[in-house]
């Protein structure tokens, strides 16, 4: 990498930096990324973590659903946010059928981590048996439990998980196995506030919340969402940013701002 005079070093978060904020009770905030660009203002700003989602198969490719994102879309975004990016820890999604098997997860993973330059890889769902065999390889894991965009063909619609006490449950019982398994880090998507509060308390790795209220460990939006910019609406949990701000940089931040003094999600972007 090369540094002006002027440059200072900075280092990458790590996955042991994002234990340690969770121990001290500070708020980890997170975005989503596709591109160089939004990734050097992201970072700018102090934003935690990127995550290269999959969502990226609907608000930059156009698409109905996440499903049809391939490994070589992920590789190629992956690689344009972690070029640009000097501090935040960046996650990029295993996108639909890329982890099968363990041993497909892992080839794929890699393309992530060695093209892309990913630190750590997320999966949908509580695959256990991939996320150990994953971890035993040295890739580091985020599960993501709760709503599962993947699923979208048995699940009919994006709405919101673990309402059932029996439903609830399993996202309880899933968490913990997929921590046991050596998962680092737990994105729970659109559950209800009181069990991702019960969730995060329970498990010593960070619980990352889209549309599971305030009291997980930090928060993620999808930056199009949050800067209006998208052509879905916008899911009732996620929140208009660039009311107020005087620039894209100033919305990013104010949402970091939020988040790091829990101020977001409030109840109105809560189930
Ligand atoms: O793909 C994505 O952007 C995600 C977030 C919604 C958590 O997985």
């Amino acid at each position: 990498m090369y540094h002006t005079a002027h440059d200072s070093i900075v280092k990458p978060l790590t996955v042991n930096d994002l234990a340690a904020m969770k121990q001290r009770g500070e708020k980890i905030t997170c975005l989503t990324a596709y591109d160089a660009s939004f990734s050097a203002l992201i970072d700018k700003v102090g934003v935690d973590m990127m995550l290269v989602g999959d969502s990226l198969g609907m608000v930059v490719q156009g698409q109905a659903t996440t499903l049809p994102v391939t490994i070589t879309d992920m590789v190629y975004h992956t690689r344009c946010v972690s070029h640009a990016r000097r501090r935040a820890f960046v996650i990029a999604d295993l996108p639909f059928m890329s982890y099968a098997t363990p041993m497909v997860a892992a080839q794929n993973a890699a393309l992530l981590m060695q093209l892309g330059g990913a630190q750590m890889v997320k999966l949908e769902g509580p695959r256990v048996d991939v996320v150990s065999f994953l971890v035993d390889q040295g890739i580091p894991v985020c599960g993501h439990l709760g709503l599962l965009p993947q699923w979208i063909n048995q699940l009919g619609s994006y709405k919101v998980q673990g309402k059932e006490p029996a439903a609830a449950a399993k996202i309880i019982a899933d968490a913990h196995q997929l921590q046991e398994a050596g998962a680092g880090l737990l994105v729970l998507e659109c559950v209800p506030a009181k069990l991702a509060k019960e969730i995060s308390a329970q498990l010593s790795i960070p619980v990352i919340g889209i549309g599971a209220g305030v009291d997980c460990d930090g928060q993620v939006l999808v930056l199009y969402d949050m800067l209006d910019i998208g052509t879905i609406k916008r899911p009732r949990f996620s929140k208009n940013f660039m009311p107020g701000a005087a620039s894209i940089e100033a919305a990013i931040n104010a949402y970091h701002q939020a988040v790091k003094q829990s101020q977001f999600p409030t109840v109105e972007h809560s189930y």
